[in-house]
This record gives C-alpha cells, sequence and structure tokens, in this order.
C-alpha cells in the first residue's frame, strides 16, 4: 500500500517538476542558498541553559534585542556585544520558575507556559506576549512576569487553548492576536492540521474598554499577524490551507477578509522586510508532509487543487533549488519575490521554520522546534 501510495506521489512530484522546468527560467524569484560554514554569515545562537525552540523575535523601541520565547515559558534577551542571554521574564508563577527553568517538555507548557508571538509597544515600552497557553499577556518596563491582558472571562469559564500571533496598531493602541484553535492545544498541532479544524480567531483587543472582539471566525491553523507598513490591513497566515489572508482595517473594505495567495508549504510567522514585501516561515518537513498526503488523501487533494499558477512557481522553486525552502518573501500582491533554501547538515536544523525577521542586514530564523536561534548576515 506504502509502496503504491509513494509511486503515486513521486509520479505526482515528477509531474510538478516537468510542468516547471518549462517555466525555471524566467527566474524572477532570488534564491538566498545557506550552507553550513558560509564563510562564517551563519551562526547558529544556542538557546540558554537547555531551553530550546525561539519561535518568534521581538526588538524593543530602542531596538535592542532580539528577544524570544522558549519553550520553558522563559522570554529571553540577546545582549549581543556580551554574546550571552538573560532572562527578561517569565509566563509562569514566580513560584515555579525555578522548576519550569530548561523545561522542554510540551507536558510542562500549561504550567510554565509557551509565549509565541512577541512584540513591543515601543511608546510604553510594555512588551505584549501571546502565549499559547495563557493567553495574551504583558510585561511592564519594570516587570519580570508578564500579567494577563485579556481578561480571563472574556469568554466565559474557557481558557485559551492556544493562542499564537499579535500585533500593534500604534495609531489606535489596538492589539490583533490570534488563537489558533479553540479545541487544541498547542502540543496538539499535528492534530488541528490532520483533523482540519477551524475552529481559529483573529481577535482584537482594545485598550480603551479592555474588551475583545472576535473579527474572525472559523480560521483553520489561524498563526502569524504582520500589520502593512500604511497600517490599512493586517497579513494573517492560516497554516493548515497553506493561505496567506489580509483582514483589511481601513479602506472601503475595513472588516472583511481576502486571499493573497496559497502555497504549499505550511506558513508559520509573518514578518515585514525593511526591502519590501514580508517574509513567511514555513514549515519544511516535507517527508512528513508527502507521509500525511499518503495517509490523508484529502490532504493529496488539497495539494493537488492548488491553482496551477502557485503549483508552477512551488515546483519551480523546489525544481530550482531540489531541496529545503525555510522561508520566502512576497510582494504585497502575494508574489514570491526570494526563497532561502537550506542544505546539507542545514536541513537537519532548520527542519521547522517558524520566523524569519529580517533587521539591519540580518536575517534572524526562529523555529519552535530548535534549541538554536539561527543569525544570518546578508
Ligand atoms: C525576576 O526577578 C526576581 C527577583 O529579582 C528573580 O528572582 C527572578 O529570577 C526573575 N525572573 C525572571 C524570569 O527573570
Amino acid at each position: 500500500m506504502r509502496t503504491i501510495g509513494l509511486a503515486v506521489l513521486a509520479a505526482a512530484v515528477a509531474a510538478f517538476l516537468s510542468l516547471d522546468s518549462r517555466r525555471g527560467r524566467d527566474g524572477d524569484v532570488a534564491v538566498l542558498e545557506i550552507r553550513a560554514g558560509d564563510g562564517g554569515r551563519l551562526e547558529l545562537i544556542p538557546v540558554d541553559g537547555g531551553a530550546a525552540g525561539p519561535e518568534s523575535v521581538a526588538f524593543d523601541g530602542a531596538g535592542c534585542g532580539p528577544y524570544a520565547g522558549v519553550s520553558d515559558g522563559r522570554v529571553l534577551r540577546w545582549l549581543p556585544t556580551e554574546r550571552r542571554w538573560v532572562e527578561r521574564s517569565s509566563s509562569c508563577a514566580p513560584e515555579l520558575l525555578h522548576s519550569c527553568r530548561s523545561s522542554q517538555d510540551p507536558g510542562r507548557e500549561h504550567e510554565c507556559g509557551r509565549p509565541l508571538g512577541l512584540k513591543f509597544n515601543s511608546e510604553t515600552g510594555e512588551l505584549y506576549v501571546a502565549d499559547a497557553y495563557r493567553g495574551l499577556r504583558v510585561v511592564g518596563p519594570e516587570d519580570n512576569v508578564s500579567r494577563p491582558l485579556v481578561p480571563p472571562e472574556w469568554q466565559g469559564s474557557r481558557p485559551f487553548s492556544f493562542a499564537n500571533g499579535v500585533e500593534i496598531d500604534y495609531e489606535t493602541g489596538a492589539i490583533y492576536f490570534t488563537e489558533t484553535s479553540t479545541r487544541f492545544r498547542r502540543r496538539e498541532f499535528l492534530n488541528i492540521v490532520i483533523s482540519g479544524d477551524n475552529t481559529g480567531k483573529l481577535l482584537k483587543y482594545d485598550p480603551k474598554s479592555t474588551g475583545v472582539e472576535v473579527l474572525v471566525d472559523g480560521l483553520a491553523f489561524a498563526n502569524g499577524l504582520a500589520m502593512s507598513r500604511d497600517g490599512t490591513y493586517l497579513l494573517l497566515a492560516e497554516t493548515t490551507t497553506g493561505k496567506i489572508l489580509r483582514y483589511w482595517i481601513k479602506t472601503p473594505k475595513a472588516s472583511t477578509l481576502e486571499e493573497v495567495v496559497q502555497l504549499s508549504w505550511f506558513p508559520d510567522n509573518i514578518k515585514m522586510s525593511p526591502r519590501g514585501g514580508f517574509w513567511v516561515g514555513l514549515h519544511a518537513k516535507r517527508g512528513k508532509i508527502a507521509g500525511w498526503s499518503i495517509s490523508y488523501p484529502w490532504l493529496r487533494q488539497l495539494i493537488l487543487k492548488l491553482p496551477m499558477r502557485h503549483v508552477q512557481r512551488a515546483s519551480w522553486l523546489l525544481n530550482r533549488l531540489g531541496r529545503q525552502v525555510i522561508a520566502i518573501r512576497l510582494n504585497e500582491e502575494g508574489k514570491t519575490i526570494e526563497a532561502i533554501c537550506v542544505h546539507g547538515a542545514l536541513q537537519k536544523v532548520f527542519r521547522s521554520v517558524s520566523e524569519v525577521e529580517e533587521r539591519d542586514g540580518s536575517l534572524w530564523i526562529g523555529s519552535v522546534m530548535s534549541p538554536f536561534l539561527g543569525v544570518y548576515r546578508l
């Protein structure tokens, strides 16, 4: 059975690739190929004290950092000149901090916390933390323990099951965040993809009224968020469907949602790039995805149902690179303009990339699983 499935898949891939080679010559996608020992441009910074998984990074109002949330519930701050991490905050109660430190056990995430999306308010110095289990939280400039920002009772007795992305609207102070699923928790993320769960939400917290509004419901793995440069819309990654969505905040289209592009990878976090467009981190577990698509025909159907121009572009990239794409940069219309691809031993290191944040000529590469934070100097 399995062999037949693989043969079918191989045939499908071959079909994609042959389509591709025709398109491959109009190479309008810049490709950044990263190899181990690449003239010292790539550095893998080990996470502090046995923790792992710097899923997302943020810089504070003074440009210091990055800060990253890790597996044991802490947010760490990188001091580049001293080349070490210091603790910035924890999501857990202070009495649990000692026993949580260095935990990589998903079974403890609900008590230790699991910070994912981070965003500084550069005016107040506050750090907003989307903690997968403990909801939307805030750390004051003088504090080192986060406190809930959204009142726990806003949705009755139901606790947060999976808060994920966070973004701020500097004009209004509103905070946008995603709840990936209301049925499954972070450690059950595969169930969300496999079951096709669509209980994800895009939410808005209004600091004036302290109310929470559900802007979009019915999302299949609501994930990363990024505000456009002009503040007119939010970009949102819907991981299960591979879609990048646009939620209009202003303009006559305000409050509506539209599709920007459908990718043939699983997109995670979105970060605007200073060179234009935005970076999307990709979970590049192609082997696993292939495995799923054999076991779950609907997933294969999904891949096969992608609009041909996307399939062609994706397959062109795969063909050209022949290996692992960890992130792509898209323009605001959703066209791929740059791809990052890793080779050799780095394929294992970056087997599941969550985010690429470009800042001052460096790409910071976060992963929810890796024990390192990657930094690549362009
Ligand atoms: C917060 O501060 C207290 C008191 O200085 C310290 O014991 C604790 O380790 C700090 N926690 C973090 C996460 O930095």
